[in-house]
C-alpha cells in the first residue's frame, strides 16, 4: 500500500519529489542533474511521458541509419535506471491531467515536452496530398505510434525537400537509401518494405538563401556524398550568386566547410551510371505547391538574390521543379499545453533561467528545459547545459518548494486521477517484444509502430 509521505507527520527532513514531464534528452538530463546534486541526497524524480517508450526524439527523430547517435539511448537509460528516478510512461499532461493537478501532486514540475509540431510555409497548395511535413515523414519511418502512413513514396519519381537544415538532410538521405542499407536498422517493417520498392530517382533539397547560410552541419552534408549509387548534383553558377562562394575565408568555420564541400561537388564530373540523384539547390523560395489534378505535381519557386545583410530579396523570376512528393522541412514548433503559459510568436513557454513566467513573474514550482524552453534548435548535447540552468534554478528554490506537504506518493495521486502508467518493467517488455519481432523477421530489433502493439507488449497482453 502506498503511504502518505507527509514530512511533518514523519518528522523527517522533507524529501523533494519532482516531476519531469518528457523523457527526451532535456527531460533525462534534467533528472540526471537533479539526482546528481550533492546536498539533496533523498531527492526523488518521476519522469513522465505520454508515450510508453522513453527517449523522445532520440527514439522517434534521430534517423534509423544513424546507429551511433541512436546508441546514446544507452546513456539516457542509465539515468532512468537510477534508484531515485522512476519512469512513468503513458502519462499525458493535458486536459485529463492538467499542470495545476500535477503541481498538487509534486513539489515541482519541469516541463521538457519538446516541440512536436511543424512550421508552416503559408503558400498555396501546402495542404495538397503529396505535400507533407518532414515531421510526418520522420514520424512514419521512426514508428511513432501517432504517425499516419500517407503512402509517401508511392508513385513518386521526384521529391522536393524544402529547407536546408539537418532534418532536410535526414529525409533526403532516407529517400535515397536502398533497402540493403535500411534493413539492418530498427525501421518498422511496413516503412522498410515501402522504401525498398521506392522508385524515387531524383531528390531536390532546396534553400531559400545561399550555401553559406545553410543550416546543415558538414558531417551530415558530406554523408550524402557517400551514399551508394547516388550522384550529388550542384550547379556552380547557382552557388556563385552567394558572395561568400568565391571567397569563403571570412565565413565562420562551420559555414566555410559546407561551402568547400559544395564547391568540390560542383566541380566533380557527372556520373551517368548513378541510380539516384540528389540535387542541392539554393536561392529559391517556395511560392506555391503546384496542383496537378488534386495532388502535388511540383513546386513553383521564386528565384532570390542576396540582400547583402544575410537575407534575400525576390527577383520576380520563377522556376518550377516537377515532383510528386514535397517534404516541408522548415523547422519544428512547440505545442501549447493547456494551463501553462505559451508565447505564440516563439512557440515556447516564457521563462527566466528555466523558471516558468506567469504574467511576467516566476511561478514557484514550475520549470522548463529543452526545445519547449529554447525553441526547436540544437543537437542532443545542447540540452545538457540547458537542463543544468533549469536544475540550478530549481535547487535554489528547493527550501521554498519543500514547505508544501505532499498528501501521498504522487503515483497514488496519478492512479486516483485514472492514469495507468507504464513503468520501467513495461518499457523493458516493449524492448523484448521488439527484439522478438526483429528475430521473427530475420532482422535486428524492429520497432513496434502502433499504440495497441506497444501497450499490449508493456502490459503483457
Ligand atoms: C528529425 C530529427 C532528427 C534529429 N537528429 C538528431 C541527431 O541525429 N543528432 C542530434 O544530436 N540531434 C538530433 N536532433 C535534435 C534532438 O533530437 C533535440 O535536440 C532533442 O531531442 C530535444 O530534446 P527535448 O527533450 O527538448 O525534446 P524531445 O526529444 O522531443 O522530447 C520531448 C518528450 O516529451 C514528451 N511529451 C510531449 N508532450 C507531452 C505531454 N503533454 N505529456 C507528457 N509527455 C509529453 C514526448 O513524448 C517526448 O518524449 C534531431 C531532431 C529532429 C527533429
Ligand atoms: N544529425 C544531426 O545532428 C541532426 C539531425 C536532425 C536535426 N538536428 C537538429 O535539430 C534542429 C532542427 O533542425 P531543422 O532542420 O528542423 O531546423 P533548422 O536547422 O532550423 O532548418 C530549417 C530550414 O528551413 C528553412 N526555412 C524556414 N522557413 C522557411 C520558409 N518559409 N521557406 C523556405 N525555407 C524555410 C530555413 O532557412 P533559413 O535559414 O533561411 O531560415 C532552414 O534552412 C537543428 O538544430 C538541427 O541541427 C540535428
Amino acid at each position: 500500500m502506498l503511504k502518505s509521505i507527509s514530512a511533518r507527520q514523519r518528522k523527517e527532513p522533507p524529501v523533494p519529489h519532482i516531476a519531469v514531464v518528457g523523457s527526451g534528452p532535456s527531460g533525462v538530463y534534467t533528472a540526471q542533474g537533479l539526482v546528481q546534486q550533492a546536498g539533496v541526497p533523498d531527492l526523488r524524480v518521476d519522469v513522465l511521458d505520454r508515450l510508453p517508450c522513453p527517449y523522445g526524439l532520440v527514439r522517434y527523430g534521430v534517423a534509423p541509419d544513424h546507429e551511433k547517435i541512436k546508441s546514446l539511448q544507452g546513456n539516457l537509460r542509465t539515468v532512468l535506471e537510477d534508484e531515485r528516478v522512476r519512469f512513468l510512461g503513458g502519462v499525458e499532461v493535458g486536459p485529463a491531467l492538467p499542470p495545476a493537478k500535477l503541481l498538487d501532486l509534486y513539489h515541482a514540475v519541469v516541463y521538457c515536452v519538446g516541440a512536436a509540431a511543424d512550421r508552416h510555409l503559408g503558400v498555396p497548395g501546402e495542404d495538397l496530398p503529396g505535400s507533407w511535413s518532414a515531421t510526418d515523414f520522420v514520424a512514419w519511418y521512426s514508428a511513432h505510434p501517432d504517425a499516419s502512413d500517407h503512402g509517401f513514396v508511392h508513385g513518386v519519381r521526384a521529391a522536393v525537400a524544402i529547407g536546408v537544415g539537418n532534418v532536410a538532410v535526414d529525409v533526403t538521405r532516407i529517400l535515397a537509401r536502398g533497402a540493403a542499407e535500411l534493413a539492418p536498422t530498427d525501421m518498422p517493417e511496413a516503412a522498410l518494405r515501402t522504401l525498398a520498392v521506392s522508385e524515387v530517382r531524383d531528390v531536390y533539397m532546396v534553400g531559400r538563401r545561399g550555401p553559406s547560410q545553410a543550416r546543415f552541419t558538414t558531417k551530415e552534408l558530406r554523408e550524402l556524398g557517400g551514399l551508394p549509387d547516388t550522384e550529388i548534383v550542384v550547379d556552380a553558377r547557382e552557388l556563385a550568386l552567394d558572395p561568400a562562394y568565391t571567397d569563403p575565408s571570412a565565413l565562420p568555420a562551420a559555414n566555410r566547410r559546407n561551402v568547400e564541400v559544395l564547391r568540390a561537388w560542383a566541380a566533380a564530373p557527372p556520373r551517368a551510371d548513378a541510380r539516384r540523384r540528389i540535387h542541392l539547390r539554393f536561392f529559391l523560395r517556395p511560392a506555391e505547391i503546384v496542383d496537378g489534378g488534386g495532388r502535388v505535381a511540383g513546386v513553383q519557386f521564386e528565384r532570390t538574390r542576396p540582400d547583402g545583410q544575410g537575407g534575400v530579396l525576390g527577383t520576380g523570376m520563377y522556376e518550377e521543379i516537377p515532383a510528386q512528393l514535397v517534404l516541408r522541412s522548415v523547422g519544428y514548433r512547440g505545442v501549447p499545453l493547456e494551463g501553462l503559459p505559451f508565447d505564440e510568436a516563439l512557440g515556447t513557454v516564457p521563462h527566466a533561467a528555466g523558471r516558468v513566467l506567469r504574467d511576467g513573474r516566476a511561478s514557484l514550482g514550475e520549470y522548463v528545459a529543452g526545445w519547449i524552453k529554447r525553441g526547436p534548435t540544437g543537437v542532443i548535447g545542447t540540452n545538457r547545459p540547458c537542463a543544468k540552468e533549469t536544475v540550478t534554478s530549481l535547487l535554489a528554490d528547493a527550501p521554498a518548494l519543500v514547505r508544501k506537504d505532499l498528501a501521498q506518493d504522487p503515483l497514488a495521486g496519478l492512479l486516483d486521477a485514472g492514469v495507468r502508467p507504464v513503468e520501467w518493467g513495461g518499457w523493458r517488455a516493449i524492448e523484448r517484444a521488439e527484439a522478438e519481432l526483429g528475430r521473427s523477421l530475420g532482422r535486428g530489433s524492429v520497432k513496434i509502430p502502433d499504440w495497441a502493439g506497444l501497450l499490449g507488449a508493456a502490459r503483457g497482453s
